[in-house]
């Protein structure tokens, strides 16, 4: 999977500018605030549908235009693919070759890419929610069917928790089973889809952190809550636990347990890393996980993920910096930082500086 080109219109503080970008590590650098985030984020918007930092489109469009328009031409193992979004103040129109897509479960897969950016910290350091959205956008780029089952399973959930809150106690009673029975259809999906990743995610990012931090602390991931057998199984699991929780359901108004509840433990060296980790180490331990993404990716579809790294460098000491260099090899990257030379060591890329809004040659 190769991004090739990347035309911004209107978008953030681009005019209009065209991004070539080569096959190995890809730099962009400049000073702060003038477009290197913004033109990783663009990336980030054609393979998610979604924005990194903001929650309304709006605030993607340049001041005083009207709309922003985005087109990547990536090529992946099916062949060339141009994606084209153009994002309105209320509405937004993207294009798969030329054939526009209606929902988001549609852009997943043509361009699969791997997003890491200081804030990513965190993935370690915040609650649950956080390691919740680091799967659900890393299974859903793979797997159309977990993002599917994911959207349905959070309809119902919003459907059951407003039940839970009527104070109809016989009506809500009733109508539960019927809710039930689909919200551990989907949730079998999803809980099923989590355990395979984390299988994969858990010895690739032991690794990688050992070898970022030669070999210091281990770090371990596990699911902190463990469902055995079959999909069926786990439904039929799942729908007696809710039951169990009835009362307590709809003494609280919401739905207590299910995988929208789920987390992953992370430790380091033996210690529960949100609590005790230091910024350091919690940076090295998501960009291990990180890491490990990207082999996923490549091990399920046979090739590697894009990878953009967004002011990484900046936070990592001088031989961490060196062995990330090492890992992503051969991954193409898009990188950006303040001072290129600081950061590559004579490692041969493609330096893009970035001034204003625009590419200085
Ligand atoms: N909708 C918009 N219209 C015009 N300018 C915008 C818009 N959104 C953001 N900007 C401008 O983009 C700039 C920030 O760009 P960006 O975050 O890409 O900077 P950066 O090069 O990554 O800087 P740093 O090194 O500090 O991370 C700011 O100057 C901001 O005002
Ligand atoms: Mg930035």
């Amino acid at each position: 999977m190769k991004i090739k080109k990347l035309f911004l219109q209107n978008f953030r503080n681009y005019e209009s500018e065209k991004f070539e970008f080569s096959e190995g590590l890809n730099v962009l650098f400049g000073k702060n605030g003038q477009g290197k985030t913004n033109c990783a984020e663009a990336v980030f918007y054609l393979y998610t549908g979604t924005s990194l930092r903001i929650r309304h489109d709006k605030q993607l469009i340049r001041m005083g235009a009207e709309s922003a328009k985005i087109i990547a031409e990536a090529e992946n193992r099916y062949g060339n693919v141009t994606i084209e979004a153009d994002i309105y103040e209320n509405k937004r129109e993207i294009r798969v070759n030329g054939s526009k897509i209606s929902k988001n479960a549609d852009l997943m897969g043509h361009i699969n890419s791997v997003f890491f950016s200081p804030g990513e910290l965190r993935l370690i350091q915040d609650g649950p929610d956080e390691r919740r959205r680091f799967m659900n956008i890393s299974i859903s780029q793979t797997s159309p069917a977990y993002y599917t089952a994911l959207l349905r399973y959070n309809k119902i959930l919003d459907q059951r928790n407003t039940l839970l809150k009527n104070r109809d106690i016989s009506m809500v009673l009733d109508t539960l089973p019927v809710w039930d029975e689909q919200l551990c259809k989907y949730a079998a999906v999803i809980v099923k889809k989590r355990a395979e990743f984390v299988e994969k995610l858990a010895p690739c990012a032991k690794e990688y952190h050992a070898f970022l931090t030669d070999g210091g602390e281990e770090l371990v991931i596990k699911p902190e809550r463990k469902y055995e057998g079959t999909e069926e199984e786990i439904s039929k699991n799942l729908l007696r636990r809710l039951e169990n929780n009835y009362e307590k359901d709809l003494r609280l108004g919401f739905t207590t347990v299910g995988p929208h509840r789920d987390d992953l433990d992370v430790l380091i060296g033996g210690a529960d890393a949100k609590s005790y980790a230091s910024q350091g180490q919690m940076r090295t331990a998501a960009l291990a996980l990180k890491l490990s993404e990207v082999q996923i990716f490549k091990t399920l579809s046979g090739e590697n993920p894009i990878l953009v790294l967004d002011d990484v460098m900046s936070e990592l000491d001088l031989p961490r910096r060196k062995k990330l260099l090492k890992c992503i090899a051969d991954v193409q990257t898009v990188l950006t930082c303040t001072h290129a030379e600081r950061v590559l060591y004579g490692a041969e890329c493609n330096k893009i500086r970035i001034e204003n809004g625009r590419i200085k040659g």
